[in-house]
């Protein structure tokens, strides 16, 4: 593939935050009295690890008095509150919680006119919501910016509608961003909470500088009388009952490893965050006036804790990041078939391996797997939950990989030889 030039990707990401955050109208208050910001929210994105979590922790929460949960249509014969139940399910939430009186599940598209709403229903929402969280976005790392136009313009319409709110303030707009965004940062200090002026920071795959664009907007959108918060979110772990994606990179490492006999060794401090802490300081910053966060876990635990737990589990030894490297690099040339490259999904993602593993960013500077570091002061100011939570525990590491073997994805380590022996 051709490589396209920084300097072109930078004006893209420019003209996009521009052409999505020019000329905001400004907020204009019909009524005096001041409403909680918990009144009536709207979340878009409820299904995954982290929405399920949001929209759980919401239909309990004391203050909220209705929750407008927007999702995408599936075509899968199944009612929103069906699939809905099914991803509670899965993640060990209890599907009864659906049955409250204060959720509306709403089936739309923030990129379509009224977010696919009848226009009645988009009214109704615009005049009274409080709080909007917006979570759902295409996580895939293989499509470009340009993909995420849509997206972007869906983002658009709805700081529109939160600046035509008919409050004394517009509803308070939380936003799932990334710690990803710093992608290529070559200072070695934690970076600050505050804006990334520089798009050549992100530049990298277009589902990061979608992110970006789109904090830029919400910077714009202050002027505006916005009252947004880029939540940039680090590592996210497992649900309480250990359900973490598979298709996500470290699960992916995991397996690999089975196959090519290794595990890669990272001395350095992970600060990943469970589904459920993270959801519940999403929640309190609704309250905060933070404009920037970074969602990482405040009380970071070695990677080895993480690697005692999987060596004892996966079953395999744990070499040096260049050896593991190597050995996923021979695997990859010599197993070509797609059944093989199922077997190691690493494979798939060895640009980003090479990144996470990348010699220059071996030092203490990085958390391990050459994660930036970044502060926390205005996350732990916003949430008071970060202040000092638990950090993450053996128990929890357990959960991830008993539920990756139990769905079949890991072998256990008494299976692992016999399972390799049929490769
Ligand atoms: N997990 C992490 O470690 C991490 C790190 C940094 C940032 N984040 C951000 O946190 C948010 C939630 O992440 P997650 O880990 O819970 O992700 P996830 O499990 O993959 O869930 C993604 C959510 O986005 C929705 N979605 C997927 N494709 C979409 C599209 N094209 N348009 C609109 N909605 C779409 C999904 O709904 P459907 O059921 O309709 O597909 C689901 O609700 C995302 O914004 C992500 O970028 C996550």
């Amino acid at each position: 593939m051709p490589q396209i030039d920084e300097e072109v990707l930078a004006e893209r990401m420019l003209s996009a935050a521009r052409r999505h955050g020019a000329q905001l109208p400004r907020h204009i208050p019909k009524e005096l009295h001041q409403r909680s910001r918990f009144e009536n929210v709207l979340i878009i994105g409820t299904r995954g690890g982290l929405g399920s979590e949001l929209l759980a922790q919401l239909l309990v929460h004391p203050s909220v008095l209705k929750v407008y949960a927007l999702n995408r249509v599936h075509q899968d014969g199944k009612t929103p509150k069906r699939r809905q139940g099914d991803e509670f399910r899965f993640r060990g939430i209890k599907p009864s919680l659906l049955e409250s009186s204060n959720l509306v599940l709403l089936e739309g598209d923030i990129s379509e006119t009224h977010l696919g709403l009848q226009e009645d229903q988009f009214r109704e929402i615009a005049e009274t919501v409080t709080a909007i969280i917006l979570n759902g976005w295409r996580v895939n790392f293989a499509s470009p910016l340009h993909d995420f136009e849509p997206a972007m313009a869906g983002t658009r319409q709805l700081i529109e509608m939160a600046l035509a709110s008919p409050h004394r303030n517009p509803p308070r707009f939380i936003f799932s961003s990334t710690i990803g965004i710093f992608q290529n940062v070559d200072t070695r200090n934690p970076m600050r909470e505050i804006p990334v002026e520089d798009p050549r920071v992100t530049i990298s795959m277009g589902y990061r500088e979608s992110k970006w664009v789109i904090e830029q907007m919400l910077t714009a959108a202050a002027e505006a009388g916005l009252s947004s918060c880029s939540v940039r979110i680090g590592q996210i772990t497992g649900n309480v009952n250990g359900a973490w994606g598979m298709q996500e990179w470290f699960p992916a490492t995991l397996k690999s490893s089975q196959v090519i006999g290794c595990l890669p060794m990272d001395y350095r401090a992970v600060n990943w965050i469970p589904a459920q802490l993270a959801a519940r300081a999403m929640i309190e910053l609704i309250e905060s006036d933070e404009p920037i966060v970074h969602l990482v876990h405040t009380q970071s635990i070695p990677f080895t804790d993480i690697l005692r737990v999987a060596q004892r589990m996966v079953g395999v030894p744990v070499v040096s990041q260049v050896e593991w490297l190597r050995r996923l690099e021979s695997y990859a040339e010599i197993n070509t078939s797609r059944e093989a490259r199922r077997h190691a999904p690493a494979v798939r993602m060895l640009p980003f391996f090479r990144q996470l593993m990348a010699l220059e960013k071996q030092d203490d500077e990085y958390e391990a797997m050459a994660m930036p570091r970044v502060s926390t002061e205005r996350l732990k100011n916003g949430a008071p939950c970060m202040v000092s939570p638990p950090p993450v525990s053996e128990e929890e590491i357990r959960r991830w990989i008993q539920h990756w073997q139990s769905a079949g994805f890991l072998a256990h380590q008494s299976d692992r030889l016999s399972h390799l022996s049929k490769l």
